[in-house]
């Protein structure tokens, strides 16, 4: 019904030759794999996004860009445009980020302007949301995660819309070894589908792909995935090993 994702975040990690080395082992023991898996996209630091293309064509992963920036061309000193990753047919592109928000502040009202950039360059964007800590213990994480879509997605017609993958990643579980549990993941799951259900329809929240991100691995994955409005994974730091990363990809339950 709606598509499997598994995407693996590198962040700012891994220098060129390690990145090569990673790629090489994914794209062949990828290659191996001959079941219906979920789509595999590899976002890679920006310089090794052309490595990344490469490697991609023999189809056992998809690529895309950490970031990008709301504007086609212009005097903005390094960033990076979605018309030019499209140039270099990239698939994917990560909006808003909780690092972005926090150590770049970006803001939802940019991070609007970026989605609707990504679908005019035919990117999927894979939207981030979710909430910190103290807005969690403070009983407030429903209502953050409603303002970041409200301000960040929900300005574009359905067709559009239904381009988009949203990734929830509560700011408390990235690269804390604190992953939500299953509960919690599919509790803000299923309000997000409600959500998406309020602002459109039954029918668009149901294909939108929900995947979950904050530290997952590879012993907690397939509780997650298994979870009714869990369609897979953004993963950080277990996509930095080509094993762990397999075994996350091989989490989902049989027939899901
Ligand atoms: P993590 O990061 O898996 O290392 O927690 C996830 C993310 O930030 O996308």
């Amino acid at each position: 019904m709606r598509k499997k994702i598994v995407a693996a975040n590198w962040k700012m990690n891994l220098d060129f030759e390690s990145a090569e080395d990673l790629m090489a082992e994914l794209s062949e023991k990828l290659a191996e794999t001959e079941d219906e898996g979920p789509e595999i996209v590899i976002f890679p630091p920006f310089p090794y996004l052309e490595m990344a293309i490469d490697f991609s064509e023999d189809g056992a992963f998809l690529t895309g860009a950490q970031n990008i920036h709301s504007l086609d061309a212009g005097p903005y000193t390094g960033e990076v445009s979605a018309a030019m990753l499209a140039s270099m047919l990239v698939d994917y592109c990560i909006i808003g980020h909780s690092e972005r928000r926090m150590h770049f502040g970006e803001s939802d009202a940019f991070l609007a302007e970026k989605v609707r950039a990504a679908l005019k360059w035919d990117l999927t964007p894979i939207f981030c949301c979710g909430e910190t800590l103290d807005q969690r213990n403070e009983n407030r994480h429903f209502e953050v995660v409603e303002a970041q879509l409200a301000t960040g997605l929900f300005h574009l017609p359905e067709s559009e819309f239904r381009r988009v993958v949203i990734a929830y990643e509560p700011v408390w579980a990235i690269g804390t070894g604190v992953n939500a549990t299953n509960e919690q993941a599919q509790e803000m799951h299923a309000f997000i589908r409600s959500l998406i259900a309020g602002k459109y329809n039954g029918d668009t929240a149901a294909v939108t792909s929900i995947l979950y991100g904050g530290s997952c691995n590879a012993g907690n994955a397939a509780g997650l995935f298994a979870q009714p409005d869990v369609d897979g994974g953004l993963i950080g730091g277990a996509s930095l090993k080509a094993d762990e990363f397999l075994k996350i990809i091989r989490s989902f339950p049989p027939g899901k």
